[in-house]
């Protein structure tokens, strides 16, 4: 049933309870198992067909016996769909989403999603909420683990990925789930990087770069989005018209479904939009077609179709029949969406465990392989790679840790999976690492350092900071090498986790500081959930990989990379801030009027207190252990008009005796233009594997297309404009180190 009129049909035959009961989404909880007439809210609803789906199943079993009851439920056997918050893989757990875009590989990141799909759908899911594309440039903000970083441009390649890993050609297909584009939209530009808070920016900072992710995301058939908590520019996103209905439908097209987030609609009454009834009015009005978790469209829905809404107080006004066919509207994208997922022909489709889950041991690989590729390489004074016979020590809180290396957001993912770091040496080479962990040194407040196979917080170690600093001092004293392993624990990052300075945790600081002043070299490795400052972390260390949150198969994946098994190619999707103070904060900020050259040098706009021997790493920055050199760029032409497009070839060569992959990155720059510019902007690159003394000629085609950018004095009279004149072509490794060429678009 796949047909529009067969969901009209359908739709003609419901009663209005019927199809407010659609509209509601709840959350399983404990679920209910087979052959059990529980009696709770969830069942109750089931029983009288009042629940369109589901979310957070823990078994395909409960699933099932949920559809079962639900068509018992239900006059007309509508089935309901599952879903489930898969945001770096299901039961195998990649690395963090922030790390995945670290990859700059979009295969790898496509596979990773497929591999999450097939698990997800052999459990009976039928939606998962991801992907998560909100652009993060405020580290101090927790749910940057869940983003694909700072850039607009990467982050839409990612959603692209993504969406197509997961859904495949349709999402009805075998192994396949519809995928959902998260938040919408702004929800990483929320005030001081508080967790929930509002959103206040300039239309074009929201179109240029807050926007663009979704719109990929949409291109590329998204068949779902969910709402974010925050308001943008003072209304609310769940019960923001102009850009659900608006931007988000008429502008991008998109005809799927909206969700609205964890009781987001009922929120709106905090937010001082109304009432429930009036808050509920709104966010039907808005697009909001789903109620996750409130309950309020069920609650007050049928009053509002009966006698609909005058609300003067903020200029609410719907007779009863806008809302009947408000109601109608979104009940029609709900089935549409089960008929898309092919639920209406067959409510069982995805319930039967077949097929089975892709084999967990190609999980770990594809995992080890992703944990590989998304560690970033900061530093290498030549002490890397390790030789396996080295006589390593293995010292800080996450050398043997599991549960935190799952990263946030892994609600299937099992601690017990994760091999930590030291058991991963020792796989490696052959012999275990001499250890010393100072397992409360994570942070004082935050004692999760070390956990059991079961993922269980143990004891903190209780001995004074200063014994363990001796220890792990006598130990890197006797040590050839030390791999310091730093970082954040889960809970640090993620949802509701915000940092007031995302750096790395004072103890763990002094510890490091402490092995600094033994000479022995440093190999430093962060696993964290966010951007971390280094501070000085980068001056004490010989070797500095920052290596995420990384999943079950995230140590070896470091392994490998530490002992040369495999290169290191990572690229950050997020500037590494000097100092915590530093934040927000973006390769493409816009540039400003001082420090004017000269005379006004003296009016800096960076910070007295920042010290000069700290350093940014910036946006698309990374090493592998081969140099690689490029030559100098050359244009196909110096002058081009709207329609035509100009080549630009570099050759690089890898100058090392190892293999390297390499990151080449186009940038453009408008030093003219109708509004202020971002500094840079990433329009397009690629990544080449070269073989040692290997050169390879690299071409990138530009076009007037990517200089356009949005001129908006509202959202409504917003136009992407372009300009005739000079735009700078910026090439290179990373954000920051690259050669300029000046191109003229010709009116
Ligand atoms: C709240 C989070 O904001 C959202 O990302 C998630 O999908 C829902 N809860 C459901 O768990």
């Amino acid at each position: 049933m796949n047909t529009p009129d067969a969901v009209d049909r359908l739709l003609g035959r419901m009663t209005l309870d019927e199809k407010i009961g659609q509209l509601n989404l709840l959350a399983a909880g404990e679920g209910i198992a087979t052959g059990i007439a529980g009696d709770n809210t969830l069942t109750r609803r089931l029983d009288t067909g009042r629940i369109g789906a589901i979310f957070g199943t823990k078994s395909l079993a409960s699933a099932r016996s949920m559809q079962e009851r639900a068509l018992a439920g239900s006059r007309l056997k509508i089935p309901l769909f599952f879903a489930e918050d898969v945001i770096h893989g299901h039961r195998t757990v990649f690395p963090l989403p922030i790390a995945l875009a670290c990859s700059w590989n979009m295969a790898l990141i496509e596979e990773t999603a497929a591999f999450a799909a097939a698990e997800a759908a052999a459990e009976g899911l039928h939606q998962v909420y991801a992907p998560m594309i909100d652009i993060a440039r405020d580290p101090r903000w927790g749910r940057v683990a869940e983003s694909p970083g700072e850039d607009p441009y990467l982050a839409s390649r990612v959603a692209v990925a993504m969406t197509r890993g997961f859904q495949g050609a349709q999402i009805s297909a075998p192994g396949r789930v519809a995928a959902c584009l998260k938040h919408f939209v702004a929800y990483g530009a929320t005030a001081s990087g508080r967790d929930y808070d509002n959103a206040s920016l300039a239309w074009e900072d929201l179109l240029g770069t807050y926007l663009p992710p979704f719109a990929a995301g949409v291109r590329a058939g998204a068949a779902s989005v969910m709402a974010a908590f925050n308001a943008v520019n003072k209304l609310p996103m769940h019960c923001n018209e102009p850009l659900i209905e608006g931007w988000l439908r008429s502008r991008t097209g998109f005809e799927g479904l909206v969700v609205s987030d964890y009781t987001g609609v009922r929120e709106l009454i905090d937010h001082g939009m109304g009432p429930a009834p009036v808050a509920v009015a709104r966010a039907l009005h808005a697009g909001i077609d789903m109620d996750m978790v409130g309950e309020d469209y069920l609650a007050e829905l049928p009053a509002l179709a009966a006698r609909g809404i005058d609300a003067p107080d903020c200029a609410v006004s719907f007779s009863a029949g806008e809302i009947v066919a408000l109601i109608d509207r979104a009940c029609r994208r709900v089935l549409r969406f089960k008929a898309d997922l092919g639920l209406l022909d067959d409510p069982f489709r995805g319930l039967t465990g077949r097929p089975a889950a892709p084999s967990p041991a190609a999980g770990r690989k594809l995992a080890r392989k992703a944990a590989a590729a998304a560690a970033v390489l900061l530093k290498n004074n030549g002490v890397l790679p390790l030789r396996r016979n080295a006589q390593v020590a293995l010292i800080g809180p996450l050398g043997a840790d599991r549960a935190n290396l799952l990263g946030t957001w892994s609600v299937s993912g099992r601690a017990e999976d994760v091999v930590p770091l030291d058991q991963a040496i020792a796989a490696l080479t052959g012999h275990m690492p001499a250890t010393a962990f100072g397992s409360n040194i994570v942070e004082e407040q935050w004692l999760v350092a070390r956990t059991n196979v079961h993922g269980v917080t143990v004891e903190p170690d209780e001995r004074p900071e200063a014994e363990m600093l001796a220890e792990a001092v006598a130990l890197a004293r006797a040590s050839e090498v030390v791999i310091v392993a730093v970082g954040e624990a889960k809970e640090q990052a993620g949802e509701s986790s915000s940092r007031l300075s995302p750096d790395l945790p004072a103890p763990q600081r002094r510890l490091v500081a402490a092995l600094a002043e033994t000479g022995t070299p440093l190999v430093i490795v962060v696993f964290a959930g966010r951007p971390l400052a280094m501070g000085h972390i980068p001056n004490q260390a010989d070797a500095l990989m920052f290596a995420w949150h990384n999943g079950i198969a995230g140590p070896e994946g470091v392994a490998d990379l530490l002992f040369g098994v495999d290169e290191p190619s990572g690229r950050l999707a997020a500037t590494l801030p000097a100092a915590p103070g530093e934040v927000p904060l973006s390769y493409a900020e816009e540039p400003t009027g001082r420090p004017f050259p000269g005379h006004f040098a003296k009016f800096r706009t960076g910070w007295l207190d920042l010290a000069d021997d700290l350093q940014r790493f910036p946006f698309g920055f990374g090493l592998g252990y081969a140099p690689v050199r490029y030559g100098p760029p050359r244009l196909s032409a110096t002058k081009a008009r709207l329609g035509e497009s100009v080549r630009l070839t570099v050759e690089i060569t890898n100058e090392g005796d190892r293999p390297a992959v390499e990151t080449p990155q186009l940038y453009l720059s408008d030093p003219v233009a109708r509004t202020t510019r971002p500094g840079r902007f990433l329009v397009d690159f690629q990544q080449v594997s070269l073989a040692p003394g290997e050169t390879r000629a690299i071409e990138f085609v530009i076009d007037a297309e990517m200089a356009r950018y949005p001129v908006a004095p509202s959202l409504e009279t917003a136009e992407w404009v372009w300009d005739p004149g000079l735009v700078r072509v910026h090439v290179g490794p990373n954000s920051r180190d690259t050669q300029m060429l000046e191109l003229t678009w010709q009116a």
